[in-house]
Formats: structure tokens, C-alpha cells, sequence
């Protein structure tokens, strides 16, 4: 799974590809807004541009979802780093400074330091579903084999 690795924080956190940014770090505790985002966000629909994030590393290119239509306006006067948390999806492993506009005490030993330690790669796909267990699979035989039965008998009828 992706790991994102929250410089600001020191912490790495593990989601599903395909998460939204903004929702993995609420729902691990990462305060993604500064003052005037705690006061009042639009909920993730990218329009209050305070859920920025600087990504400051990559497992490998394309570790977020490109860009989206509202980010490039958003965004179109910061740095080309910066996202918006809410418009990206997790794809692989990533370093990101939150509150990137807010100020980070030895911000450059501290991003040094974070990419120091390698990052997993991540998968780029959902994990497979589990199979079905014997028994369910003998009910849906069962079932399937009811189902042609009943044809044959209306066919004969
Ligand atoms: S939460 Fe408002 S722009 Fe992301």
C-alpha cells in the first residue's frame, strides 16, 4: 500500500491507491488547515484553496492524481509543488509538507532528513477481492443448478 509520509508531522501513514489525500489525513489526525481553514472549509469540493499541500517527494513520478481543472486555477500562482489535498488521489508513496504556507523551523534539514529514510513504492491497484468460501460457492452452485433446472421443466411443460 502507499505510504504518505507527513514531513511536519513525522509520520507515515499507510492508505488504499486511489484514496483522497484530504481524507487520509483527516482521518489520521493531520491538520491539514491553518486558522482561517479551521474556521470554515468548503468540505473538500475545491473552493476555499486551504487544504494546501507541498509535495516534497516521490517514489516515483505521478505518485498523485494529475491536476485538476480547479487546481490549475487555484493554484496557478503557487508553486508548481502545491496541491490542494482535496482534488488529489494517493497513487504511491509520497512525502508531503502540510501547510505548506505556514512556517517549518529547519524546514530543509527536516525534508533532508525525511527523504533520507526510502519510501515504498505502493501498488497502483485496489487489492484483489477475496474469493468466495466453499460453502458460498456450493450455495451459488446450487442455485445455478436449481435455476437450469427449473428451465428445463417450464421447456418440457
Ligand atoms: S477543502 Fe476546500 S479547497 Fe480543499
Amino acid at each position: 500500500m502507499p505510504v504518505i509520509r507527513f514531513v511536519r508531522e513525522g509520520r507515515d501513514v499507510e492508505c488504499y491507491p486511489g484514496e483522497n489525500l484530504r481524507e487520509v489525513a483527516l482521518r489520521e489526525g493531520i491538520e491539514l488547515y491553518g486558522l482561517k481553514g479551521m474556521l470554515g472549509n468548503c468540505g473538500g469540493c475545491g473552493q476555499c484553496i486551504t487544504c494546501f499541500v507541498d509535495v516534497v517527494g516521490e517514489s516515483s513520478p505521478g505518485s498523485l492524481s494529475g491536476r485538476t481543472a480547479v487546481e490549475e486555477q487555484k493554484l496557478r500562482r503557487r508553486p508548481q509543488s502545491w496541491r490542494l489535498a482535496c482534488q488529489s488521489l494517493v497513487q504511491e508513496s509520497l512525502l508531503v509538507l502540510t501547510k505548506p504556507q505556514a512556517g517549518l523551523g529547519d524546514a530543509e534539514a527536516k525534508i533532508a532528513a525525511a527523504k533520507a529514510n526510502p519510501l515504498p513504492p505502493g501498488p497502483t491497484a485496489w487489492p484483489a477481492a477475496e474469493q468466495a468460501t466453499d460453502g458460498e460457492a456450493a450455495e451459488g452452485t446450487d442455485a445455478t443448478a436449481a435455476a437450469a433446472e427449473t428451465a428445463t421443466s417450464d421447456e418440457e411443460a
